[in-house]
């Protein structure tokens, strides 16, 4: 399964379960499998994919028999895929074999008439309604899910076991990017929520698309990342032809958006706690879809972001290495507090991504973007919204191997070579540019300039402080000195990257908790009881006793935990199930599910 994405040098192994694996055996008008495919390729399947699926919330996963003797009635079923969402709620993700039996269960569906606050509208989400009289026998078909609690994040704490007892950093890198990408099944819910938009929209405009970008489909995402969502205004060619004579009067109005929330907020099932910032550079509508689990951010006509996401993905797939990478350091900079789940006078995501492709340029890994541009046709010109040229190579079977997977190393070497790469990196005077796959002068005295690849003229870390510009500095040093101490073969508990990717406010409570040679780590979990809303100082010191030494260490981890859940109770995990929102009270007045 892996052999499509290896070169004869990459020694970076693709996991068979990676979200685009199946992708790659596309075949193209002839019967020789094609190394790449493009990214429009991808979201082609990836949106017939979600035309021909459904989400139905269900009493638990063993109503999968039921609902799939019900379904099979009226269309013929591809697979089911079953998650909980964070209030612990079931769903099952139905795949149709075609669009139109789509259509046909569609056509089968009920509305909820029992609350005249209701108007019904069609969507992809659903519930499954209990039988009424006598219940349906269903035979047994010897179908099985396909996938059970598909969303589910791993466990950090057997996550860190694992990475602790890996062989070497490379295999410690490997296993923490299997563990924590987006899966296929996380994919696929982004899509159905854009569609669940699309279908909206398409009954008030004439052209409209929805189209996920950002992490959740440039290759780069981690499980439970936010859901970027554009709105596009799509007019083709044919659509604004001067040879149709007749033009619809149209309405002008530069507050698309509003409209767009208001929506979202009265006729979209799902949606909830929804923001409005208009007035950013980029304006944009928060929500979170409950059904779904996810936090999602919907801006209007910015389909130069789709492009960016575009260019992301396609230097992954040339250098399968890069994305590895990516998620160790995005991981490390979270740890480090160098990026923060809000935004601020701090680092984000994106530039740090284009900071680890900027080095794999470097080391002869990918090519420059000007290189892709140099080599685009015809076929590839893109201009976006304001006139932003999107255009570089799409096909990239027409790269010329030597320019891209120039050299050898291994995972834990590249990551050496990142940090000590910008550990000497000239911030000063120097600009990052991905477009020119080499350090250009400083157009400002900006403390972090990275240049954004499709609008040259812009800083996409021009909010990074000066402060925090020192810091990243400190810390890629701080990291590069920790990895070389690694080299010498003992293996600590912070071994590898675990002294990277572990808070250090709470790297001091984890190491008291491994136990022993065994470097077993208790669970925060085993710590508490399930009725332990508010664990008193005292439970923990009690359940706490036969891990650690001293009254002293006890007392330091005590507080180190409780600071660590407090900030994690700040920074606003989805809690659905506590929010008392109107949707919850009328889901609950329903009948019943199952
Ligand atoms: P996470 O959400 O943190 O996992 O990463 P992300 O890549 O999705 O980042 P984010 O949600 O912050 O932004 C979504 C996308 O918007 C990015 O992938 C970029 O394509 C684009 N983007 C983000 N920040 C900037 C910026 O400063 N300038 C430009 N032009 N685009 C940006
Ligand atoms: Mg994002």
């Amino acid at each position: 399964m892996s052999v499509l994405l290896q070169t004869s040098k990459c020694i970076f192994r693709k996991p068979f379960n990676n979200t685009f694996c199946k992708y790659v055996f596309l075949r193209k008008n002839s019967d020789v499998p094609k190394k790449f495919i493009t990214f429009d390729e991808v979201v082609a399947q990836r949106r017939a994919e979600a035309m021909r699926s459904v989400v139905v919330q269900v009493n638990s996963d063993s109503s999968f028999n039921e609902l799939y003797g019900y379904c099979s009635k009226y269309a013929s079923i591809k697979d089911i895929h079953h998650y909980k969402n964070t209030g612990g709620e079931h769903f099952m993700v139905i795949e149709f074999a075609s669009e139109d039996n789509l259509k046909d269960v569609l056509k089968s569906c009920s509305s909820h008439n029992k609350d005249h606050d209701v108007i019904s509208v069609q969507s992809p989400f659903l519930w499954f309604r209990a039988a009424v009289g006598n219940k349906e026998k269903f035979a047994d078909t010897g179908k099985k899910l396909a996938v059970k609690n598909g969303t589910e994040i791993c466990n950090e704490d057997v996550l860190l076991e694992d990475i602790l007892n890996c062989e070497t950093v490379s295999d410690q890198i490997q296993l923490l990017y299997e563990r924590t990408t987006l899966n296929d099944l996380s994919i696929r819910l982004r899509y159905i929520v854009a569609r669940q938009l699309e279908m909206i929209f398409n009954s008030l405009y004439t052209n409209v698309k929805i189209q996920p970008f950002g992490s959740s489909v440039n290759g780069f995402g981690r499980m439970g990342c936010d859901l970027d969502l554009v709105l596009i205004n799509s007019i083709t060619e044919e659509m604004g032809a001067a040879s149709r004579r007749l033009v619809f009067q149209e309405k002008r109005s530069a507050r698309q958006l509003e409209l767009a929330g208001a929506l979202l907020e009265l006729r979209v099932a799902g949606v909830a706690r929804l923001t409005r910032i208009l007035n950013a550079r980029v304006p944009i509508v928060k929500y979170a879809h409950e059904y779904a689990g996810l936090h999602c951010d919907l801006c209007y006509n910015n389909s130069a972001a789709v492009h960016m996401s575009e260019l992301l993905w396609q230097l992954g797939e040339l250098c399968a290495r890069s994305r590895a990478l990516a998620v160790l350091v995005r991981r490390w900079a979270a740890a480090t507090g160098l990026t923060q789940p809000h935004p601020g006078r701090w680092l984000t995501n994106f530039p740090l991504t284009l900071m680890v492709l900027f080095f794999l340029q470097r080391t002869g890994l990918l090519p420059s973007l000007n290189r892709l541009v140099s080599e685009a046709g015809k076929e590839d010109i893109r201009i976006a919204e304001e006139n932003v040229n999107c255009t570089f190579l799409r096909d990239l079977n027409k790269l010329p191997a030597d320019s891209y997977e120039q050299n050898d190393d291994d995972l834990q070497t590249l990551l050496f070579k990142f940090f000590e790469f910008y550990s000497q990196f000239d911030f000063q005077e120097k600009a990052i540019s991905i477009n020119e796959g080499k350090p250009i002068r400083k157009p400002n005295s900006l403390p972090l300039y990275i240049v954004n690849p499709l609008e040259q003229s812009l800083n996409v870390s021009r909010n990074v402080s000066y402060e925090e510009c020192e810091r990243l500095r400190l810390e890629v040093r701080n990291a590069a000195w920790h990895l070389e101490s690694c080299l010498d073969g003992k293996k600590s508990d912070d071994w590898g990257i675990l002294g990277l990717i572990e808070k250090k406010s709470s790297r001091g409570l984890k190491k008291l908790l491994r136990v022993g040679n065994s470097h077993r780590l208790v669970s925060m979990k085993d710590l508490f009881t399930d009725n332990d809303n508010e664990p008193s100082v005292e439970g923990i010191r009690s359940k706490m006793q036969k891990f650690v030494k001293t009254d002293k260490e006890v007392d330091t981890s005590v507080k180190e935990m409780k600071s660590e859940m407090s900030k994690e109770q700040k920074s606003g995990k989805i809690k659905f199930k506590n929010n008392q929102t109107a949707s919850a009270v009328y889901r609950i007045r329903r009948d019943k599910i199952i």
